[in-house]
């Protein structure tokens, strides 16, 4: 495995392997278990693994985690390596935006919603860092978590209205033995808030099997965490619109702060 930090080495090195496919992940570092089966389905289908790891500044609020975003590339090279990547991409904030540029993408209206609604410039960072990535690495396809399930619509989105030609691959939430969702974030909970997260993943299934409203649903959360809810929605999924009638498709989402860390789950189910 190779690590790679600038953009034209990592063209180079990708140009005699464009005959094959290539994938990309794309993550912030600190890896987990959903990152590495990010991999491992990018593995099964692709000749050559690029995972970029990059803590993008445009995406975070200014009183966000940035700068305390848990970074270690040294324990992230060897987890890839093990698991089969073959280049890394970490660049620097200078490689990636040598210049303020003047043109920008936006999300658009699906980005004013659950985690939009709090976090009102993320997704717009989140587009302009991928797009980005997209161009540099130019992959057959690009593997993304269920768990940023508003990322994941708002990049199926992108690829469809900007044409790339890239194949976005949807990889499910992988959760610790008690349901909570894997993060890098959960490094933040003390033990005892650690203990009580499951409550946000069992909650929330209770509600989507309709055994609870949704405000029992809420209380539970808070109490059994201590945490606030951020938001408990249900929309139609993927265009994150209200559902109406005709809606087959639904995800159900979850943020909640549990102390300073802000925790956010989904379910994501079909009706026939
Ligand atoms: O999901 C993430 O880790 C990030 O939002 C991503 C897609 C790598 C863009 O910075």
């Amino acid at each position: 495995m190779q690590v790679i930090t600038e953009i034209t080495q990592l063209r180079k090195a990708l140009s005699s392997l464009r005959q094959g496919s290539i994938a990309l992940v794309p993550t912030m570092g600190y890896l987990h278990e959903g990152h590495l089966a990010l991999v491992a389905a990018a593995k099964a289908q692709n000749d050559t693994v690029v995972m970029s790891i990059f803590v993008n500044p445009t995406q975070f609020g200014p009183n966000e985690d940035f700068e305390s975003y848990p970074r270690d590339l040294a324990r992230d090279s060897k987890l890839a390596a093990e698991a089969g990547v073959d280049f890394i991409f970490a660049p620097s904030v200078e490689e990636m935006y040598p210049v303020n540029g003047s043109v920008v993408l936006q999300a658009g209206a699906m980005a004013s919603k659950l985690c939009g609604a709090s976090r009102p410039t993320h997704f717009d960072g989140v587009v302009q860092v991928v797009a980005k990535l997209f161009n540099i690495v130019q992959p057959t396809r690009a593997y993304f978590g269920q768990k940023d399930a508003q990322q994941l619509a708002i990049i199926e989105t992108m690829v469809r209205d900007f044409n790339f030609p890239i194949e976005i691959c949807a990889v499910p939430i992988v959760r610790e033995a008690d349901g909570l969702a894997k993060s890098s974030r959960n490094v933040y909970l003390t033990k005892e808030q650690r203990d009580k997260a499951p409550a946000i993943y069992k909650e929330l299934t209770r509600l989507q099997q309709g055994k609870q409203t949704r405000e029992a649903t809420k209380e539970a959360i808070e109490r059994a965490t201590g945490g606030k809810i951020d938001y408990l929605t249900k929309l139609a999924y993927p265009d994150l619109t209200e559902p109406t009638a005709s809606t087959k498709r639904f995800v159900l989402a979850v943020a909640v702060f549990v102390g300073k860390t802000r925790l956010i789950d989904n379910i994501i189910w079909e009706v026939v």
